[in-house]
């Protein structure tokens, strides 16, 4: 983590909550914002990884087991912040899953199976943001609501449709918070990314981290940069920070250029 290490620190005293924080983009985020002098929760199912992550990290960390689909748990992370670290400043709703792999078409796909994607996608951040602002209204008129929102939100047909829909209900609710919260001077966004090389991706590709970077790789418009969980965590930082201290509304796509360009349409395909 030391190579992601940008001064001047942009959080320093700010109280975050990360959930999903135990691995992958959140691990990551946790690391990089405590770097920056943050104080973070990890917020996740998985007690023995956040628990680590807390470790590498120290005092200014701490784990709390919490499934986001349950609101006790929200409420007890969020307190949990408040009374350990004094206040919420950030929350960064990140904890998801890709639901099964195996069944494409719309006609297999199980009810069981969506609904459990759209409680820990949609829910969750519902949760979480209802939580957060519950915090940061009654404290300071300010703060800073980011969830993962993904391409799948984007552009149709490159992910399975209840992870497709549950993204489109994260940009849904981060522009519905924000027509709320604004007057309350907190700011809720979102970040579409597309696809990068984290426990869930590559057990839902059934790959190697190689294997899915490679394959990201040769379908990217941008050529010669590989998309990392540090890449995701600095946007999560900016949004989190006062560098988008007006910014609110607002689904940030991290994607290489890969859903703004159709490639049916190569104008510039002749030239080399
Ligand atoms: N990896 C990608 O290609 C990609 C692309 C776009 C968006 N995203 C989104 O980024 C977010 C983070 O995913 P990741 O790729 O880092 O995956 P990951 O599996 O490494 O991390 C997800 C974390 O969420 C936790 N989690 C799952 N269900 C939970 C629950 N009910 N309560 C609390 N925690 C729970 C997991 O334990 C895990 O630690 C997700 O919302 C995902 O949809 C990922």
């Amino acid at each position: 983590m030391s190579t992601i290490l940008a001064l001047p620190k942009k959080l320093v005293g700010k109280v975050v909550v990360i959930t999903g924080g135990a691995s992958g983009i959140g691990a990551c985020t946790a690391l990089l914002f405590c770097q920056h002098g943050a104080k973070v929760v990890v917020a996740d199912i998985q007690g023995e990884l956040g628990a680590a992550v807390c470790s590498e990290i120290g005092d200014s960390a701490s784990f709390i087991h919490c499934d986001v689909t349950v609101e006790d748990d929200i409420r007890r992370t969020v307190d949990h912040a408040v009374s350990k670290f004094g206040g919420l400043d950030v929350m960064f709703n990140n904890a998801g899953i890709a639901g099964p792999a195996d069944k494409r078409s719309i006609t297999q796909y199980e009810k069981a199976d969506f609904e459990r994607v759209m409680a820990v996608n949609v829910v969750g951040p519902f949760l979480g943001t209802k939580h957060a602002a519950r915090a940061m209204m009654a404290r300071a008129r300010r703060g800073s609501i980011v969830s993962m929102a993904s391409v799948a939100a984007v552009c149709a047909g490159i992910a399975p449709h209840a992870y497709a829909c549950s993204k489109h209900g994260v940009v849904g609710l981060t522009r519905n918070a924000a027509a709320e919260l604004g007057r309350y001077g907190v700011r809720v966004n979102c970040i579409s990314a597309a696809t990068l090389a984290t426990p869930l991706a590559t057990r839902f590709m059934g790959c190697t981290t190689e294997e899915l970077e490679a394959a990201a790789d040769a379908k990217a418009n941008l050529k010669g940069v590989t998309l990392k969980t540090e890449d995701i965590a600095r946007a999560v930082l900016f949004l989190a920070s006062d560098d988008a201290r007006f910014i609110s509304g607002h689904n940030l796509i991290v994607d290489g250029g890969i859903t703004a360009v159709n490639p049916n349409f190569d104008w510039f395909k002749t030239e080399t």
